[in-house]
């Protein structure tokens, strides 16, 4: 089990930490790996009433490891990130998220599946598919639009503009804007109040806000194909190559 991803039981809470130092906690497989686990082990174990996601050193995650994106090219619809995002869209515990710094791709599409988000000054969201001749996952073609409306969404999944904490807050993709040093206890205390509202209330409730599962499942799945074809292109390659030639110079 990767040492990269952190699990801590605190009053029904089952709090998930990215703890990569170094890589911005950028996700590679075993961590997807890890957090399938625990989403698994939170729906299953009757004490577990909410799950909390957060990051740390300042950083949410950089999204998914790019040298597993080239390691995985070959067979890219095996990619545990496939089976992370349809665990999102069925997890049946109530999710919330911490943000602080950056959160690329996955980083800004898994907090569509969020109950609660809270955000810190310094969170920066971005979904860089395109520029990275990839297109959007997670569900996020479906729900982003549905979330801030086509022309925004367009912005986000097409020009790959990035935007802040309050931008977030404004377009009803985070709950509140919280200072740093208040971010996680802020997200800890709600992950706590949810985990002691009564349990099968609180699943068909979340349920029934988030909608209709199968067309996300059907639309997951239609991103996973497009985006496994994506990885496979020489626009995807050259981009590839590109950051890692970037990130690791030749000494
Ligand atoms: N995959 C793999 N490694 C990553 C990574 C990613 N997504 N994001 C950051 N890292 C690594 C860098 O390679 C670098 O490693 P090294 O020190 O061994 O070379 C380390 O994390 C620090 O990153 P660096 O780029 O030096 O930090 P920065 O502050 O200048 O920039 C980012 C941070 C996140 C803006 C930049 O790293 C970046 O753009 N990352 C890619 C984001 C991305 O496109 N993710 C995929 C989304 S689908």
């Amino acid at each position: 089990m990767t040492q990269d991803v952190e699990l801590t039981r605190h009053d029904g809470v089952l709090s998930i930490t990215l703890r990569r130092p170094g890589k911005k906690n950028a996700i590679t497989g075993d961590m997807y790996e890890a957090m399938i686990a625990a989403f698994a082990e939170a729906d299953r174990d009757p004490e577990i009433g909410a799950v909390l996601m957060r990051g740390s050193d300042g950083v949410f995650t950089a999204g998914n490891d790019i040298g597993d994106f080239i390691a995985s090219a070959q067979t890219p619809t095996g990619m545990a990130a496939w089976r992370f995002v349809e665990h999102l869209a069925s997890l049946d515990t109530p999710l919330v998220a911490a943000i602080e710094g950056l959160a690329i791709g996955i980083g800004t599409t898994l907090i569509l599946h969020c109950d609660l988000v809270y955000a810190a000054p310094d969170a920066q969201f971005r979904m860089p598919f395109v520029d990275l001749g990839l297109v959007p996952e997670a569900g996020s073609s479906l729900l982003l639009p549905q979330r801030v409306g086509l022309a925004r969404a367009s912005e986000m999944l097409m020009l790959c503009e990035s935007f802040g904490a309050e931008d977030a807050q404004r377009l009803g993709l985070v709950n509140a804007v919280v200072a740093n040093a208040d971010l996680y206890a802020h997200a800890a205390e709600k992950a706590r109040m949810l985990a002691a509202k009564p349990r099968a209330a609180i699943a068909t409730t979340r349920r029934l806000l988030r909608g209709d599962r199968p067309a996300l499942v059907a639309r997951m799945r239609e991103e996973a194909q497009a985006f496994s074809r994506a990885m496979q292109s020489d626009e995807a390659r050259q981009a590839f190559t590109s950051f890692m030639s970037r990130s690791k110079p030749a000494s």
